[in-house]
């Protein structure tokens, strides 16, 4: 089982989508029982709060529900509880080596790290662009998962 913790800053716009476009294409794929993903913000802002609505329209408008998701912040204890921790911009990923204490274990990667244009992921929440962001997602959840499944493969 591969454990994945998508990261954002709220949780409420960017990783929550991450989360449940990439358990939808993983499941798809036939790789539902080898990997399991979760979501976290890095602030405690919105701490409790549900999916913001644009980004669980565009959740929907792909078939996705994402009922019952409530915003947390990560802590310390998940660098131990997950596999891969994958941050949506690089800014989130100092907050997340701040928080982690580091990345010994080389677990802390960004979205579109594998992408031929590595670039961040916007935060649709201040750009207003859900569309790219959602598009953006996507192409990080096919490539995680093209590097998952030839992991599986060979296992
Ligand atoms: P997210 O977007 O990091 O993609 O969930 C944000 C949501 C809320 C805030 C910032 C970013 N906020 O400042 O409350």
């Amino acid at each position: 089982m591969i454990r994945v913790l998508m990261v954002c800053l709220g949780n409420i716009c960017r990783s929550p989508m991450a989360e449940y476009i990439f358990r939808d294409m993983a499941d798809k794929r036939g790789l539902g029982d080898r990997v399991q993903c979760d979501s976290a913000g890095t602030s405690d802002e919105e701490w409790g709060n549900p999916v913001y609505p644009p980004a669980r329209r565009k959740l929907a408008e792909l078939g996705i529900g994402c009922a019952g998701k409530r915003a947390r912040q990560m802590t310390k204890q998940d660098y131990g509880r997950y596999d891969l921790l994958i941050g949506m911009e690089e800014r989130n990923l100092a907050a997340m080596r701040r928080i982690c204490g580091g990345d010994p274990e080389g677990k802390i990667h960004l979205m579109l790290e594998a992408s031929p244009n590595r670039r961040n992921i916007a935060d649709p929440w201040y750009s207003g662009d859900f569309d790219t962001a959602c598009a953006d997602i996507t192409e990080g959840c096919r490539l995680w998962l093209d590097l998952i499944e030839r992991n599986c493969r060979r296992s």
